[in-house]
């Protein structure tokens, strides 16, 4: 079957990988629709790992129900990506995102677990999750990156009248955003470079204000506006610039809650965390319950997720689809891709 996969450094090739066969336990489902993000990314950039297949935010159908009894062919389904031991301590707590093999054989994100940019996946079992009828499939690919904006939403402590900022409006920022103001900030600025897309997030009712990022006034505007900082800082884009002017625009005793992956060492003048005695809060990926409530979300229309998506896009497109989304200049911040098209 057709597969897109890693070649080079910002390159993909198509190319012909075997179907997935069931061992009796995993699940074999049939990809109708997944979701770039911005993790895949970071990986196409580098151009490694060689051959990876990505596209762990997915929609299927199952094919082969492997050990679920409870599933039959012809199920909707999407599945957490990753594969947590289920025995120690973090998973028995639920806390699958700190289970120490969570990432070692996540579904496109592990050279041996293919993710969604083919046809059919295989998935273990017990990530599974049926999905209701009146949740569509575009809806269902965007389940996962919406519940990393949950888990940062949750992790930033957010109280009702908070002051909130959001650094990067792409779909992570807008999903943090869109929960900031469901927990009840009663203000949410959104930094970007592009305009674009920081525009978007305003018109798409994310957040209240747009401020250009490379303004070099800008720390001096947000402090104005907030009378001294934002009581919450969420860093959605994973570099030094953006996690800096979190340290700088939070308030003393804020929180920052970094969701930005640096690949890189990031330099900070640390003594500005100490004066204000902050709160710098790590968030990684979501607990189960958090991404089930996504599902939930969706289905009694308490959260539009359709208006985050730009485009749906064939195999063949996808190396033009990572192009536009890297251009720096273009406002689409989701595209799905449809291996049947
Ligand atoms: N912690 C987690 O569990 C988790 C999960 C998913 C994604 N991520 C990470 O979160 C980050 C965002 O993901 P995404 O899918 O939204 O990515 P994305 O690339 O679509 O969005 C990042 C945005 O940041 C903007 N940007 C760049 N520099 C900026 C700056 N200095 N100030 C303000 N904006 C700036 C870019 O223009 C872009 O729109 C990535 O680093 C991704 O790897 C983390
Ligand atoms: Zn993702
Ligand atoms: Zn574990």
């Amino acid at each position: 079957m057709k597969a897109v996969a890693i070649k080079g450094v910002r390159q993909f090739e198509i190319k012909d990988i075997p179907e997935p066969k069931s061992d009796g336990k995993k699940v074999i489902i049939e990809v109708s629709k997944t979701g770039i993000c911005g993790s895949d990314i970071h990986y196409w950039v580098n151009g490694e790992p060689k051959g990876l297949v990505m596209g762990h935010e997915f929609a299927g159908v199952v094919v082969d129900p492997g050990d679920r009894l409870d599933l039959v062919k012809g199920d909707r389904v999407t599945a957490l990506p990753i594969s947590p031991c289920g025995e120690c301590e973090a998973c028995r707590n639920g806390d699958v995102q700190f289970c120490p093999k969570t990432w070692n054989e996540a579904v496109g994100l592990s050279i041996d677990n293919p993710g969604g940019l083919t046809s059919k996946i295989a998935i273990r079992s017990d990530m599974v999750i049926k999905v209701p009828d009146n949740v569509t499939d575009e809806e269902v690919a965007m389940v996962e990156p919406l519940a990393v904006g949950l888990h940062a939403a949750h992790l930033g402590r957010i109280a009702v009248g908070d002051d909130v900022l959001v650094i990067g409006a792409g779909i992570i920022g807008l999903a943090s955003a869109e929960f900031a103001k469901k927990e009840g900030a009663s203000y949410v600025a959104i930094t970007e470079t592009n305009k674009a897309r920081g525009e978007k997030a305003v018109d798409l009712g994310v957040a209240d204000e747009y401020y250009d990022a490379t303004d070099k006034d800008l720390v001096e505007k947000l402090m104005a506006k907030t009378n001294g900082g934002f009581d919450v800082v969420i860093e959605c884009v994973g570099n030094g610039a953006a996690v800096n002017s979190a340290i700088s625009m939070v308030k003393p005793g804020g929180i920052v809650v970094l969701v930005g992956v640096a690949t890189d060492a990031v330099p900070t003048y640390t003594v500005m965390a100490v004066m204000k005695e902050l709160v710098v809060q790590g968030a990684i990926a979501y607990t189960y319950n958090e991404f089930k409530s996504c599902i939930d979300l969706i289905s009694r229309k308490q959260v539009d997720v359709l208006k985050f998506v730009d485009d749906i896009v064939p195999l063949e497109r996808v190396q033009e689809a990572y192009e536009r989304l890297t251009s720096g200049t273009d406002a689409a911040v989701k595209i799905l891709v449809d291996p049947s098209k």
